[in-house]
């Protein structure tokens, strides 16, 4: 059964679509009601490749103009210049401020494409479709698009609110499975601080063929998920309290990219040890529990990297540029319990190290 999640905030108000081949259907349910005698599709390269025909026909069938940019694959898209790019192609195509751009992708081409939308005109009607698990969980819920800058990642960007959000899990039968790893790190870190039962239901990715996964509990799990993070984004747009701790895990998880010159490891990958490391930490300062729910799944994630590649002080260093440091100390966000965080400005670098220590003795 399709699931339907609604989002309200300040800007808009819009549905979560979560289903299995509803991607046509929801296109042309879009395009009737946007009323445009155009539509733009910023598509990354790799669902071009895959999923090109079937998109292709899907927009053929509705009676439009239509405008398709490809968006290389990788994090080197989300980029100031490739943002220019997207914007020169939207205005330069004859963009209005009623024409859809379908952002058909991960995270990279949601939140690049999603900033060419929101910049273009002063905002066109942004339509997600993400197509790996993490942007279905993650990144094309709540309103965050933007790109990276030389100092860190995601500096520059703006809060815009998608129309629409088209997570069709048919997509993902082409996805890789360490895409699927990522993802996960994004719903276990929904366990970790909202709702225990995720741990559970996780556990489809265990099984052998990530392709055969049961398709309802697959759906039933993405929209949970995406449930969870409306929920928070909801009562905290624009991150001023509880939306940072979405950000459970990513302040080791975006030193570890660093580190890793964001190439030897990837967002998910980084993020899962990140949570291990805030466990730990949270441990040191008083939280009675066990990091079992999480270490289950470790054997899903293949390193590319070993602890020995890795300097303990580089890592201390790059914590301290991310943005989610205060002024005197790292701010973290730890647990009080299972489904209790908290944000903690942690002056110890000592316990700091033993995080570290204790998230890549399991790398
Ligand atoms: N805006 C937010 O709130 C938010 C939240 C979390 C993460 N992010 C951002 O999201 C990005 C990571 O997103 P991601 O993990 O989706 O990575 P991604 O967009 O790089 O996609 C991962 C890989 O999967 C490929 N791919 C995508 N869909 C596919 C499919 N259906 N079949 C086969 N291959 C497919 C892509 O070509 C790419 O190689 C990071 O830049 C991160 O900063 C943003």
């Amino acid at each position: 059964m399709n699931k339907s999640i609604e989002v309200n905030s300040s800007q808009s108000h819009y549905q979560c679509n979560v289903g299995q081949d509803i991607f046509t259907e929801e296109v042309h349910r879009i395009l009737d009601r946007a009323q445009s005698s155009n539509c733009f599709i910023l598509i990354d390269e790799n669902v071009e490749r895959l999923h090109g025909d079937l998109i292709s026909q899907s927009f053929d069938e509705a009676d439009l103009e239509t405008y398709m940019m490809t968006v290389p694959q990788g994090e080197a898209s989300k980029s100031v210049s490739f943002w220019n790019s997207c914007v020169n192609f939207l205005l330069e195509n004859g963009v209005r401020r009623n024409s859809p751009v379908f952002v058909i992708g991960g995270g990279v081409t949601g939140d690049v494409g999603g900033f060419a939308a929101a910049t273009a005109l002063r905002g066109v009607p942004l339509i997600h479709v993400p197509t790996t698990i993490l942007s279905m969980v993650d990144s094309s819920v709540g309103g965050k698009t933007g790109v990276n800058h030389s100092v860190g990642k995601n500096l520059i960007g703006a809060f815009y609110q998608p129309e629409a959000v088209i997570a069709d899990i048919s997509f993902l039968k082409t996805l890789p499975r360490n895409e699927w790893t990522n993802g996960l790190s994004e719903i276990l870190k929904y366990g970790a601080i909202r709702q225990s039962t995720i741990f559970d239901q996780a556990e489809i990715f265990l099984s052998e063929d990530i392709r055969q996964i049961d398709e309802q509990k697959l759906i039933d799990l993405i929209s949970e998920s995406i449930q969870i993070k409306a929920d928070i984004v909801q009562e905290d747009e624009f991150e001023g309290g509880i939306r940072a701790y979405l950000n459970f895990g990513h302040t080791f998880a975006h030193a570890l990219e660093k580190s890793c010159d964001y190439k030897k490891i990837s967002h998910g990958e980084a993020v899962y040890l990140g949570m291990l490391a805030a466990i730990e930490l949270s441990r040191n300062l008083g939280a009675q529990i066990t990091a079992d729910p999480i270490l289950k799944y470790r054997s899903l994630y293949r390193y590319r990297v070993s602890k020995e590649e890795l300097s303990l002080n580089d890592l201390m260093d790059h914590m301290k540029f991310d943005k989610k440091r205060t002024n005197e100390h790292i701010r973290f966000v730890l647990l009080k319990e299972w489904q209790h965080p908290f944000l903690e400005e942690v002056q110890s670098a000592k316990a700091i190290r033993q995080a570290w220590s204790y998230a890549l003795d399991n790398l």
